[in-house]
C-alpha cells in the first residue's frame, strides 16, 4: 500500500499530498477565499460540537450504513463534486470513483472534469452523481444533462451558491489562473516535486497531453490550463431554472449550496429529492457561517421525506456521526479525498474511506448506539451543559443535563 499505510487520518493525508504537489496545486484543492474564515470555521465548527455518550448499552452488534434516496450506503458518507482531481493523480477521478465503489458509497462527478460521464456511469455501475453549474447558455447546460441522462446517470446534483468567480487571492499570488502561463517560480516548484512531474504530468504527456474537460459542451471544451471560458456560470440563475431542470430530469434531483432556511424549504417546493447544506468547502463567501451551524434549522424548515446532506468540514467519522445527530441524512467529503488522492492514489482514497469507516463505527459505540437509527439531536451538547434535542426517552429538550 506504500505512502497510504503511513497515513491514519485526513490530516496525515493532508501532509503526504503537502509533500507531493507543488504548491500552487497544493494550494488549489487546500485553501479557501478571502481571509479563509469560513474555511477555518467550517473545520472548528465541528470540532466545537460535543457529543454525549450514554453507556450500558448493548452495542456489540453495530451497522453504520444508511439509506439514501432508496438505496444502501455502507455509511453516510459520498464523495463530493471537486473538478480537476485528474491534475492530483494520473486518472484521479476514476481513482476516487473506483475507491468509492468499492467502499459502497456514492462518487460526484463535476462538470468540470476531465473523464467522461459514460466513462465514470460505467466504473461506478451507474451509481455515479453529476453536479453541474448552469451556464448563460441554459441550453448548454440542458444539452449536458441529457447527455447524462443518456449515460444512465440517476442523480443530479445542481450547485447555487457559485453565481460569480470566488476570490481565492492565493491562486493569483501562485500564478495559478488561466490560461497558465509557465513563470520561473512556477518552474521552480514544479521541479522541486519530481513525482508530480513525473507520475501525473509527464504520464499525461505521454497519453496524449494536458487532460482537456471531458463533460463541458464543444463550445466550452479545452484544456484545463487553456482561456478561460466566455461561457462563465449564469450570475441570472433562479428558482425559476430549478423548475425547469425538475421538468427536464426525471432522475434524483439535489440543490448544492444551500445556507439558508427558507431556501431549503423553497427547494423542496421546487420537488428536489434533496440538498447539500454547504460553504463550498470554505471557498466561495468568506463570511458564511459553518455549514453545519445551520443544519439543525434546515432540517427544521424542511419535511422528513426530503434529503438532506451536509458537507464543509467534515475531517473525521464523529463529523459524520455529529451532522446525522443534527439532522443530516449523509454528508459529502471533499478535501479529505482529494489529500487522500494526492498523497497516494487510489490505495490512498480506499484507506481513507476505511479510516472514516472505523472512526464512525468506534465513535457510534463510544456514544451508546448501535446505529444511526439510535442517533439524534439528544447526543449533542450545544454549549456546555445543553443538550440541543432530546434524550432517548425524548425528553431533555434543550433541558441543562
Ligand atoms: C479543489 C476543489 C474543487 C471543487 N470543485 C467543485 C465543483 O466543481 N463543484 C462543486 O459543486 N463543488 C466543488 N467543490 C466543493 C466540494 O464539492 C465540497 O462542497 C467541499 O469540498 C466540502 O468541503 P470539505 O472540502 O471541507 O470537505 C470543490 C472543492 C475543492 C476542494
Amino acid at each position: 500500500m506504500g505512502a497510504a499505510s503511513r497515513a491514519y487520518n485526513t490530516d496525515d493525508f493532508r501532509t503526504l499530498a503537502r509533500r507531493r504537489l507543488p504548491r500552487g496545486v497544493f494550494d488549489f484543492i487546500d485553501r479557501g477565499s478571502e481571509d479563509e474564515t469560513a474555511l477555518a470555521e467550517s473545520v472548528a465548527a465541528f470540532r466545537s460540537i460535543k457529543l454525549l455518550p450514554r453507556h450500558l448499552n448493548d452495542v456489540s452488534q453495530r451497522d453504520i450504513g444508511c439509506t439514501l434516496f432508496g438505496r444502501r450506503l455502507a455509511m453516510p458518507v459520498a464523495i463530493g463534486p471537486t473538478g480537476a482531481a485528474d491534475i492530483l493523480w494520473f486518472g484521479g477521478e476514476l481513482a476516487l470513483a473506483r475507491a468509492a465503489t468499492k467502499a459502497g458509497i456514492p462518487f460526484t462527478l463535476s462538470t468540470s472534469s476531465t473523464t467522461p460521464v459514460e466513462q465514470v456511469a460505467e466504473t461506478t455501475g451507474g451509481a455515479v452523481w453529476l453536479q453541474t453549474y448552469l451556464w448563460e447558455r441554459r441550453e448548454l447546460s440542458h444539452a449536458v444533462i441529457a447527455r447524462a441522462k443518456a449515460a444512465g446517470v440517476q442523480t443530479l446534483v445542481l450547485t447555487v451558491d457559485t453565481p460569480v468567480i470566488p476570490n481565492r487571492e492565493f491562486n493569483a499570488r501562485n500564478g495559478f489562473v488561466n490560461p497558465f502561463r509557465v513563470t520561473p517560480r512556477i518552474t521552480l516548484d514544479i521541479m522541486a516535486h519530481p513525482r508530480w512531474l513525473f507520475g501525473v504530468m509527464g504520464r499525461y504527456m505521454l497519453n496524449g497531453g494536458i487532460p482537456r474537460y471531458a463533460n463541458y459542451p464543444p463550445e466550452m471544451s479545452g484544456a484545463i490550463t487553456g482561456k478561460p471560458s466566455r461561457l462563465a456560470n449564469a450570475a441570472s440563475i433562479t428558482w425559476e431554472d430549478v423548475a425547469k431542470l425538475r421538468d427536464l430530469w426525471p432522475g434524483i434531483l439535489i440543490v448544492k449550496g444551500i445556507l439558508a432556511p427558507d431556501d431549503a424549504a423553497t427547494a423542496e417546493k421546487h420537488g428536489v429529492d434533496g440538498v447539500i447544506v454547504s460553504t463550498h468547502g470554505g471557498r466561495n463567501l468568506d463570511s458564511a457561517p459553518a455549514a453545519i451551524q445551520m443544519l439543525p434549522a434546515i432540517r427544521a424548515a424542511v419535511s422528513k421525506q426530503l434529503a438532506v446532506i451536509v458537507d464543509s468540514g467534515i475531517r473525521r467519522g464523529s463529523d459524520v456521526v455529529k451532522a446525522v445527530a443534527l439532522g443530516a441524512d449523509a454528508t459529502l467529503i471533499g478535501k479529505a479525498a482529494l489529500y487522500a488522492l494526492a498523497g497516494a492514489g487510489e490505495p490512498g482514497v480506499g484507506r481513507l474511506l476505511g479510516l472514516l469507516r472505523d472512526e464512525i463505527d468506534r465513535t457510534l459505540a463510544l456514544v451508546g448506539c448501535p446505529s444511526f437509527a439510535a442517533v439524534g439531536p439528544g447526543l449533542v451538547l450545544q454549549q456546555a451543559g445543553t443538550l440541543v434535542g432530546p434524550g432517548r426517552d425524548g425528553t431533555a429538550f434543550r433541558e441543562a443535563v
